[in-house]
């Protein structure tokens, strides 16, 4: 990894959605390097002033990427490095806020690539998805190339909008873009509320002694990615030359069922509560989600190390930390 971080020595990095659950563990890392500066543009829509990402090097603007003068003034720092987070996240939330979405998730990342061609950057990675990429059609498990045209909320639509995007800034002015496409990610970091993953989520009502609500059987999988391994994937891809142009699978290859997750979670909160079963959302219509890696581990050495039970009880750490801060801005409303 030595080379990779070296990439980094004296740049300034922009990251938008920097006080994210994934954008603020990449800041913390980037932090840590010998980067110059970190910037970060971020309107707090889905993220609190209390678990900002903090430091001499890191620069936070308070605004919207939809608004040009906030994003003139993150990009009047001429960051070399572009890493774009920052999205109406997620799936439901899409269904209940479809304008907002295109809104964020499309006009959003096309200003976000007008800024970042004017300024000549030496790489752009998007967070692209799983979930917008691959589904009903796509041969389990999921290689880059096998892209399906069948999706099923507005997110999905504009998640894969925003590789259209890059992939077009990289066809017509030959701009070093790279898509990641992270699956479910979970990690310390990520507050539950209503539209945030289940991980944050079951943790979040286990530790109040509440039962853990699946939406289906429960046999359903998922490919959970650590956000601390999905942050050194990010890295790599703005070090490999070979990455530019190309997607990525970021995930662990892995499928965990979501009742073995659930019974994991009321195990380590210690809750006795248990589980029951709710019925599945109507848009949900993948019960399966599973990544090969085989490209990320070639192009970009990518190797999640993080041990599943280990990274679930490293949130619980994190949740006992900063649990007054978590039970105030948690909302289920
Ligand atoms: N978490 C996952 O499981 C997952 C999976 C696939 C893809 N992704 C993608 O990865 C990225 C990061 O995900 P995350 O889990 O950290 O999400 P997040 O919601 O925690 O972070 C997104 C950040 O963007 C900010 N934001 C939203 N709208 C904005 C706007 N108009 N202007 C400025 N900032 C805005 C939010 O306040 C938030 O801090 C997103 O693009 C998401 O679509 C996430």
């Amino acid at each position: 990894m030595e080379e990779i971080y070296e990439t980094f020595k004296g740049k300034t990095v922009l990251v938008t959605g920097g006080a994210g659950a994934i954008g603020g563990t990449l800041v913390r890392k980037l932090n840590e390097l010998k980067t110059k500066k970190i910037i970060i543009i971020d309107n707090l829509s889905s993220s609190y002033e209390w678990n900002l990402p903090k430091g001499p090097k890191i620069q936070f603007i308070l605004g919207d990427i939809l608004d040009e003068e906030k994003l003139r003034w993150a990009f009047k720092h001429k960051p070399q490095i572009v890493y774009h987070l920052a999205a109406h996240f997620a799936n439901q939330n899409s269904v209940d806020n479809p304008e907002t979405d295109l809104m964020v998730n499309g006009m959003g990342i096309l200003k976000v690539l007008e800024h970042a061609h004017l300024v000549g950057v030496e790489r752009f990675v998007y967070s692209s998805s799983g979930c917008g990429i691959y589904g009903a059609g796509s041969k389990i498990p999921f290689e880059e190339h096998d892209v399906s045209m069948k999706l099923c909320t507005p997110y999905q639509v504009t998640k894969m909008l925003g590789e259209l995007y890059t992939n077009y800034f990289h066809s017509l002015y030959d701009m070093p873009v790279v898509n990641a496409r992270f699956f479910n990610s979970y990690g310390p970091g990520e507050v539950p509320g209503k539209y945030r993953n289940v991980i944050p989520n079951f943790m979040f009502w286990a530790m109040n002694k509440r039962v853990l609500p699946i939406t289906g059987t429960g046999d359903e999988t998922r490919d959970f990615a650590y956000a601390g391994d999905l942050v050194e994937g990010l890295l790599a891809m703005a070090y490999y030359p070979k990455a530019i142009g190309e997607a990525f699978n970021l995930a662990t290859g892995k499928e965990i069922r979501i009742s073995d997750l659930a019974n994991w979670i009321n195990e380590i909160a210690g809750n006795s509560a248990g589980i029951r079963h709710v019925e599945r959302r109507d848009w949900d219509k993948k019960p399966r989600l599973l990544a090969s890696i085989d490209k990320a581990k070639r192009v970009l050495k990518y190797k999640p190390s993080m041990d599943f039970r280990k990274g679930l009880l490293n949130i619980h750490e994190w949740f006992e930390a900063n649990w007054e801060n978590i039970q105030a801005s948690a909302e289920f409303g």
